[in-house]
């Protein structure tokens, strides 16, 4: 007798007709037509079921903050930068842990059950980061929080991020964050990758970098994080956030740089919403699209995500905790219409990040956790295409959160009563 069977799912790679039996916290068993009953049931007919997705690149301390205390008027991300350091000084412990909770439960709606989130640490009194810390251990038993010290202006720039960053590490935070282009020269810029990555080394720590968030097409701070990510053995633990410059890249330096990168195993994530909004802006016409390499980082075989980066805050207004539409915006940013390159994007925002942030028991086999989304989708490109509905979203075996499908009635003449913007 199991707990639950989740019946008749569709899975991501494709197989249909599957049973899911969980026992506890975990899946114990999955297949075609499983024998054995279950205290409770959840039929999946028609629908895909997915491990849950994944951040890979957020900022939790902003989030929710729009409007405060006032608007970004044009959009831009020097706008916002000076808009962040009005709000600073204005913020409390209790603000920040109330905007993160209220986030968080909007993650748990859409199926989004971890979060890599960066935490500015260059505020003195380190708020945002006791904050976060309280919220890590809130929200532990619905979500994965990873938290990134992140020395927002400037690791060697700002006089006391390097001394603010190892107190953050001391309190609890979980991995080394950096903004080489931000520094004031090329050189300081290759410094605090250096530093940082050693103190990483030490540390026994991963890294992620916002790296060359920038169009500048000779800010190459990635050719160092790929490098010193050999040299000191950091392979597989370190991701490079954003990458924007990549897009404006010379192609004979890039068919240099990706093999290195590929070599260092770099961890890539693109931020397509907030970086196709952000970027380009010194442009006139053509726009540049401000989006690294995705598809021919993915063919080098790096492990690539999408993440979200902002949602309500002084850098983008627009979002609701659906990282599917990060999916949407960088399947087309990225001209990615080909149907495996499509699937891949689903990849990009379940189990790539997933293998980003190092999860345990992640994955749809028997033995992981029983964390699972039940989507209103056929499967994984339909769910991106209709940013699917998360009938049923699971955490160690619970249902923690329900949505209604999607259906809208029609009142016309010799026309179906319903439509479910599906061909079937
Ligand atoms: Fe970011």
């Amino acid at each position: 007798m199991f707990d639950l069977a989740i019946r008749n799912a569709t899975l991501p790679d494709g197989r249909d007709g599957i049973d899911i039996a969980i026992q506890g916290e975990r899946i114990a068993d999955l297949g075609p037509g499983l024998e054995g009953d279950a205290a409770n049931e959840i039929d999946a007919t028609g629908c895909l079921v997915t491990p849950p997705f994944v951040d890979a690149h957020f900022h939790m301390d902003s989030t929710l903050s729009y409007g405060k205390p006032r608007t970004n008027q044009s959009g831009t991300l020097l706008e916002g930068i000076a808009l962040w350091g009005e709000l600073k000084p204005l913020l409390t412990q209790e603000e920040i842990v109330e905007r993160a909770l209220r986030y968080c439960d909007w993650a748990v709606g859409q199926g989004l059950l971890a979060i890599r989130s960066h935490v500015d640490i260059c505020d003195d009194r380190l708020l945002a980061v006791d904050a976060l810390l309280d919220v890590r251990e809130r929200v532990k038993p619905y979500l994965d929080l990873q938290l990134v010290a992140f020395p927002q202006d400037g690791y060697l720039r700002s006089p006391n991020a390097a001394a603010n960053l190892e107190r953050a590490l001391d309190k609890g935070v979980d991995v080394i964050g950096g903004i080489p282009h931000f520094e004031r020269s090329m050189a300081d810029g290759a410094a605090s990758v250096r530093s940082l990555c050693e103190l990483a080394a030490e540390r026994g720590l991963m890294v992620d970098m916002h790296c060359d968030e920038s169009d500048d097409p000779l800010s190459r701070h990635v050719e160092t994080l790929a490098f010193e990510t050999k040299r000191l053995g950091l392979n597989g633990r370190v991701a490079g956030s954003h990458l924007t410059s990549m897009h404006s890249m010379d192609n004979y330096y890039v068919s240099k740089l990706i093999p290195l990168m590929a070599e260092a195993e770099l961890r890539v994530v693109a931020n397509p919403l907030i970086n196709i909004t952000l970027q380009g802006r010194h442009d006139t016409y053509p726009k540049r699209r401000g989006m690294t390499r995705v598809p021919e980082l993915m063919d080098a075989g790096l492990v690539v995500a999408f993440g979200q980066d902002c949602i309500m805050d002084p850098w983008y207004a627009l979002g609701t905790a659906d990282i599917l539409d990060a999916a949407y915006m960088g399947l087309n940013v990225g001209q990615m219409t080909g149907q495996d390159a499509m699937r891949r994007c689903f990849k990009a925002v379940t189990e790539n990040p997933a293998a980003i942030l190092g999860l345990d028991g992640y994955g749809l086999a028997p033995g992981c956790y029983a964390d699972l989304v039940v989507l209103q989708a056929q499967d994984p490109v339909d769910a991106i295409r209709r940013r699917a509905r998360r009938l049923h979203v699971l955490r160690r075996g619970r249902v923690i959160a329900k949505t209604a499908p999607l259906t809208t009635e029609l009142n016309l003449p010799g026309r179906p009563a319903q439509v479910d913007y599906t061909l079937s």
